[in-house]
């Protein structure tokens, strides 16, 4: 029998419990022996609970017990995540984690010292919450020099931006209901701003090219100025608009971003909705490959944490060799990147047409029913040349009193 500690029995936390009961004899299966709960570190008590007689305040009653082989993080946040993380591994715990902010921010340390002495430091709940996505990328995946990582990784703002598009709402009465459901903090600056996104897309990253990424380093724009009137377009232009992070390696350099992207019907991410996620991964000899699922929740994100104290429970003497090295990762300017841009324009196409021309050449148009403005999608083009022609454009604009409205890019 191994015995684990869980620290955090908050929403993950009380889950991994859950599936650990729940399955209980399918893991006692898949580990080769039982798992069992030793402790639950957390501030509350849980009085009348069956975790009553497990809870302990004082973290060193786990880091100290050497019966203790694995401990879940749950906690979420950097501190004291990273310092019981720490402490653990380099009493030579195993760790499994739930927290992407801490494997974004301290992975490389946390996977060295993991190294070190032996044990594993895994994370498949970080990315994706129950998509199987970082055991894809070491191990089926293994073979591959990844070219490209482009997903749905919030479950937040994709419900947001479904509501949007579905049901015609706002940005902000969809929060509120994204508020109201559950989904989305009362302070949900991470998941709308794209920060939550911007740490998924960095550690997949970092999991594909084998070295540190700085996601402070990844341009991130989030989904707040999105409006209902750019999902009337994206509706009559038989589209719709994801918030994605996206890694590619083009020539070598790795371009990673974060930001709205206008997608087609064909695109495979287009009906990935609601709090579902969604993550492609392009293989130079694979192609192109799906990961779908629950993205975020109690149970799915549970499930990915226990499948990683089943990964320790079967390497309990070794370190699986996964993640990155130290060497850090250059990530290359996004104007650099082609895309298409979608651009909404105030006043009317008609007098503006030589305008649009005269900056993006022949580009698709599109007019709604009694607006005074339009909306143009040029064709590819890198995002620098995109900036030049767009600054030639609002000069134009200026002289008649009108303005650029909303910059999309596309797919
Ligand atoms: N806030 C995150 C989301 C939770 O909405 O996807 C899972 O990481």
């Amino acid at each position: 029998m191994i015995k684990v500690a869980i620290m955090g029995y908050g929403t993950i936390g009380s889950g991994v419990y859950e599936v650990l009961e729940t399955n209980r004899e399918v893991l006692a299966r898949a580990a080769g022996q039982e798992l069992e709960v030793k402790y639950v570190l957390d501030l509350h008590d849980f009085p009348g609970t069956w975790v009553e007689s497990k809870i302990v305040h004082d973290f060193d009653v786990i880091c100290r017990d050497p019966e203790v082989k694995i401990v879940v993080e749950t906690m979420g946040g950097l501190e004291p995540a990273y310092s019981f993380v720490k402490a653990c591994l380099e009493a030579g715990k195993h760790v499994a984690t739930s927290n992407k902010a801490l494997v974004a921010a301290y992975g490389t340390e946390l996977l060295a010292i993991a190294r070190e002495k032996k044990v594993n430091f895994l994370f498949e709940a970080s990315v994706g919450g129950g998509i199987p996505i970082i055991r894809p990328l070491y191990r089926c995946l293994v073979g591959e020099k990844i070219q490209e990582i482009t997903g749905i990784l919030n479950g937040t703002t994709n419900f947001i931006l479904t509501k949007m598009d579905k049901e015609g709402a706002s940005f902000q009465w969809a929060l509120k209901e994204a508020q109201a459901l559950g989904y989305a903090e009362r302070n949900p600056e991470a998941d709308v701003e794209g920060h939550d996104t911007c740490r998924k897309i960095a550690i997949l990253t970092a999991m594909a090219t084998g070295k540190e990424v700085n996601y402070e380093e990844i341009p991130t724009e989030g989904i707040t100025k999105i409006t209902d009137v750019d999902f009337k377009y994206a509706d009559a232009m038989g589209t719709s608009i994801k918030l994605v992070g996206s890694a590619r390696v083009e020539c070598g350099k790795v371009y990673a971003w974060v930001a709205p992207l206008m997608i087609g019907k064909d695109h495979p991410l287009y009906g990935v909705s609601d709090v579902y996620n969604g993550i492609l991964v392009k293989g130079n000899m694979v192609g192109t490959t799906m990961y779908y699922g629950s993205g975020a929740g109690k149970l799915p994100t549970a499930s990915a944490v226990v499948a990683d104290l089943v990964e320790s429970a079967k390497h309990l003497d070794s370190n699986i060799p996964i993640g990155w090295s130290s060497e850090k990762q250059a990530i290359a300017s996004a104007d650099e990147a082609a895309y298409r841009f979608f651009v909404r324009v105030s006043g009317t196409y008609e007098d503006r047409r030589y305008m649009v021309e005269a900056a993006f050449g022949k580009c698709r148009v599109v007019e709604l029913k009694d607006m005074d403005e339009f909306a143009f999608l040029t064709g590819p083009m890198k995002r620098s040349e995109f900036l030049e022609n767009l600054e030639i454009l609002k000069v134009e604009l200026t002289a008649e009193y009108q303005k650029v409205l909303q910059v999309i890019r596309a797919e």
